[in-house]
């Protein structure tokens, strides 16, 4: 027997049941489902609909399943179409006539759409702190890694001297602008459509701000149609996780290449790491790997939705109940991926001798060419200059840093002895001390920032 299966005079076919119902997946929503239904009661009570005992009664009941859910001691049935339907019946099971009350005024249309409200509200948040985790591991590891010098890369081609600490700081910064993404993900779902009915709102007047003061929403819904029938949040939420999986995976794209023998700037730890079935001598970064492969799904996901949503015109059309899939995958895969992330970074170990073996003179270059600016050439002779020097080194088979004043001064007079102050790598990070540059006083200023950025959440 259904609960709504009134009109109908035959059952549903048991392959129909399969494919349409969602408690296999949406009893992820249990808790919400729970505290909706709870506020529910209570304005139902506030009206009159339930007396205060019932409502009592009711409240309890619904703790009770609660309870019974986390200790493993509920089994659904293949005729429980979802979450809302499977908790109505087993509150019916349990207090008879009063469970019997609290559908009244009230549509699963409203009521799926406030779990998942509130679901997504209290996943984005662990979401951000999560990656305040991960912010905090980058802080660590760019006061750590202070005294590296390292090559930096363009088209991962050697370009110019930086701070490892410069680089570990790109990722703090690009995971604030995520972090403000989810927030703002999370101020979309903060609006409560419970009340909203099926579609045209509520027939029994009850008091919607209670119920979202009660349930912790900001807002309540404007329109019924568009409470019930948008899943807009639910594209914001997936575009915040796609995004963070994005700006994670190509950090994990540069650390695998860091840690190849072949750069060799870094050591993923044992712990973060696995074997070859085959190979004896295999360490690979799988960490890094699945970190950098998961974000297929964070797009995918959201990809998912977005295809799902595009057809589906006002209001609820059974399509919706698509949206809860990809949601838990990406909160829940961008959860883990975070705090394996986070891990990977606080435990790697830097090291130090190879990367600065790998600093190549021709790192000098731009500061070969803005010196000779500095004497007065205009900037684009001066490049043409320098760049005939570096062919003349790779004709030559010299180092850039070998080369005398002299050879110099063949190529352009404006050389004097001091040009030889250039070929210092501390010398070639200190010319870069403007405010966001790599210089050491910059990249203190943004540890600072970093931190006091950490201290606000
Ligand atoms: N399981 C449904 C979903 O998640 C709940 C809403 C069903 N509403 C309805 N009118 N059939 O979307």
């Amino acid at each position: 027997m259904k609960m709504w299966d009134g009109r109908f005079a035959k059952p549903s076919d048991s392959l129909m049941e399969q494919f349409h119902n969602s408690i296999s997946f949406d009893q992820t929503l249990i808790d919400e489902d729970i505290a909706c239904s709870t506020a529910w009661a209570g304005a139902l009570e506030r009206i009159g609909i339930f007396t205060r005992k019932e409502a009592a009664t009711v409240t309890a009941a619904l703790a009770a399943i609660g309870k019974d859910y986390r200790k493993g001691k509920i089994t659904f049935s293949p005729h429980d179409e979802d979450i809302h339907m499977a908790i109505e019946r087993m509150l019916v099971e349990r207090v008879g006539e009063a469970g019997a009350r609290l559908h009244t005024g009230r549509s699963r249309n409203d009521q799926t759409a406030t779990d998942l409200r509130l679901f997504i509200k209290k996943r984005l948040l662990d979401l951000h702190n999560e990656v305040i985790e991960l912010q905090q591991a980058l802080v660590y590891r760019a006061e750590t890694d202070l005294d590296v010098i390292m090559p930096g890369f363009t088209h991962l081609q050697q370009a110019q001297p930086i701070l490892l600490s410069h680089y570990w700081l790109s990722f703090f910064f690009l995971l604030d602008r995520d972090k403000k993404r989810i927030g703002n993900a999370s101020v979309a779902a903060d609006t409560l459509p419970l009340g909203s009915g099926a579609i045209a709102g509520s027939g029994f007047d009850v008091d919607r701000a209670g119920l979202a003061e009660t349930l912790g929403f900001t807002d309540i819904s404007d329109n019924s149609i568009d409470a019930v029938a948008s899943r807009d949040y639910v594209l914001d939420a997936l575009a915040a996780c796609a995004s963070l999986g994005v700006s994670m995976s190509r950090y994990a794209e540069d650390l695998i290449i860091f840690s190849s023998r072949e750069f060799g700037f870094i050591e993923i730890d044992d712990a973060w790491s696995t074997g070859s079935s085959m190979m004896p001598q295999k360490k690979n970064p799988d960490s890094l790997e699945l970190i950098r492969g998961k974000c297929g799904r964070f797009i995918g996901n959201y990809t998912r939705m977005a295809a799902t949503l595009k057809g589906v015109g006002l209001a609820y059309y059974k399509d919706l109940q698509e949206d809860k899939e990809p949601l838990f995958d990406s909160v829940s895969q961008t959860e883990i991926v975070l705090r394996v992330f986070t891990r990977v970074i606080a435990t790697l170990s830097v090291r130090r001798k190879r990367i600065a073996d790998d600093l190549h003179p021709f790192l000098f270059a731009t500061d070969l060419a803005d010196y000779l600016v500095r004497k007065g050439a205009p900037f684009r002779k001066a490049h043409r200059t320098v760049g005939r020097i570096i062919g003349h080194c790779l004709e030559r088979n010299i180092a850039l840093t070998s080369i005398s004043v002299d050879e110099l001064r063949g190529f352009s007079d404006l050389f004097c002895d001091d040009a030889m102050k250039l070929f210092s790598w501390e010398g070639a990070i200190a010319a870069r001390s403007i405010c966001g540059g790599t210089g050491r006083g910059s990249v203190k200023a943004q540890i600072s920032k970093a931190k006091k950025l950490l201290r606000k959440g």
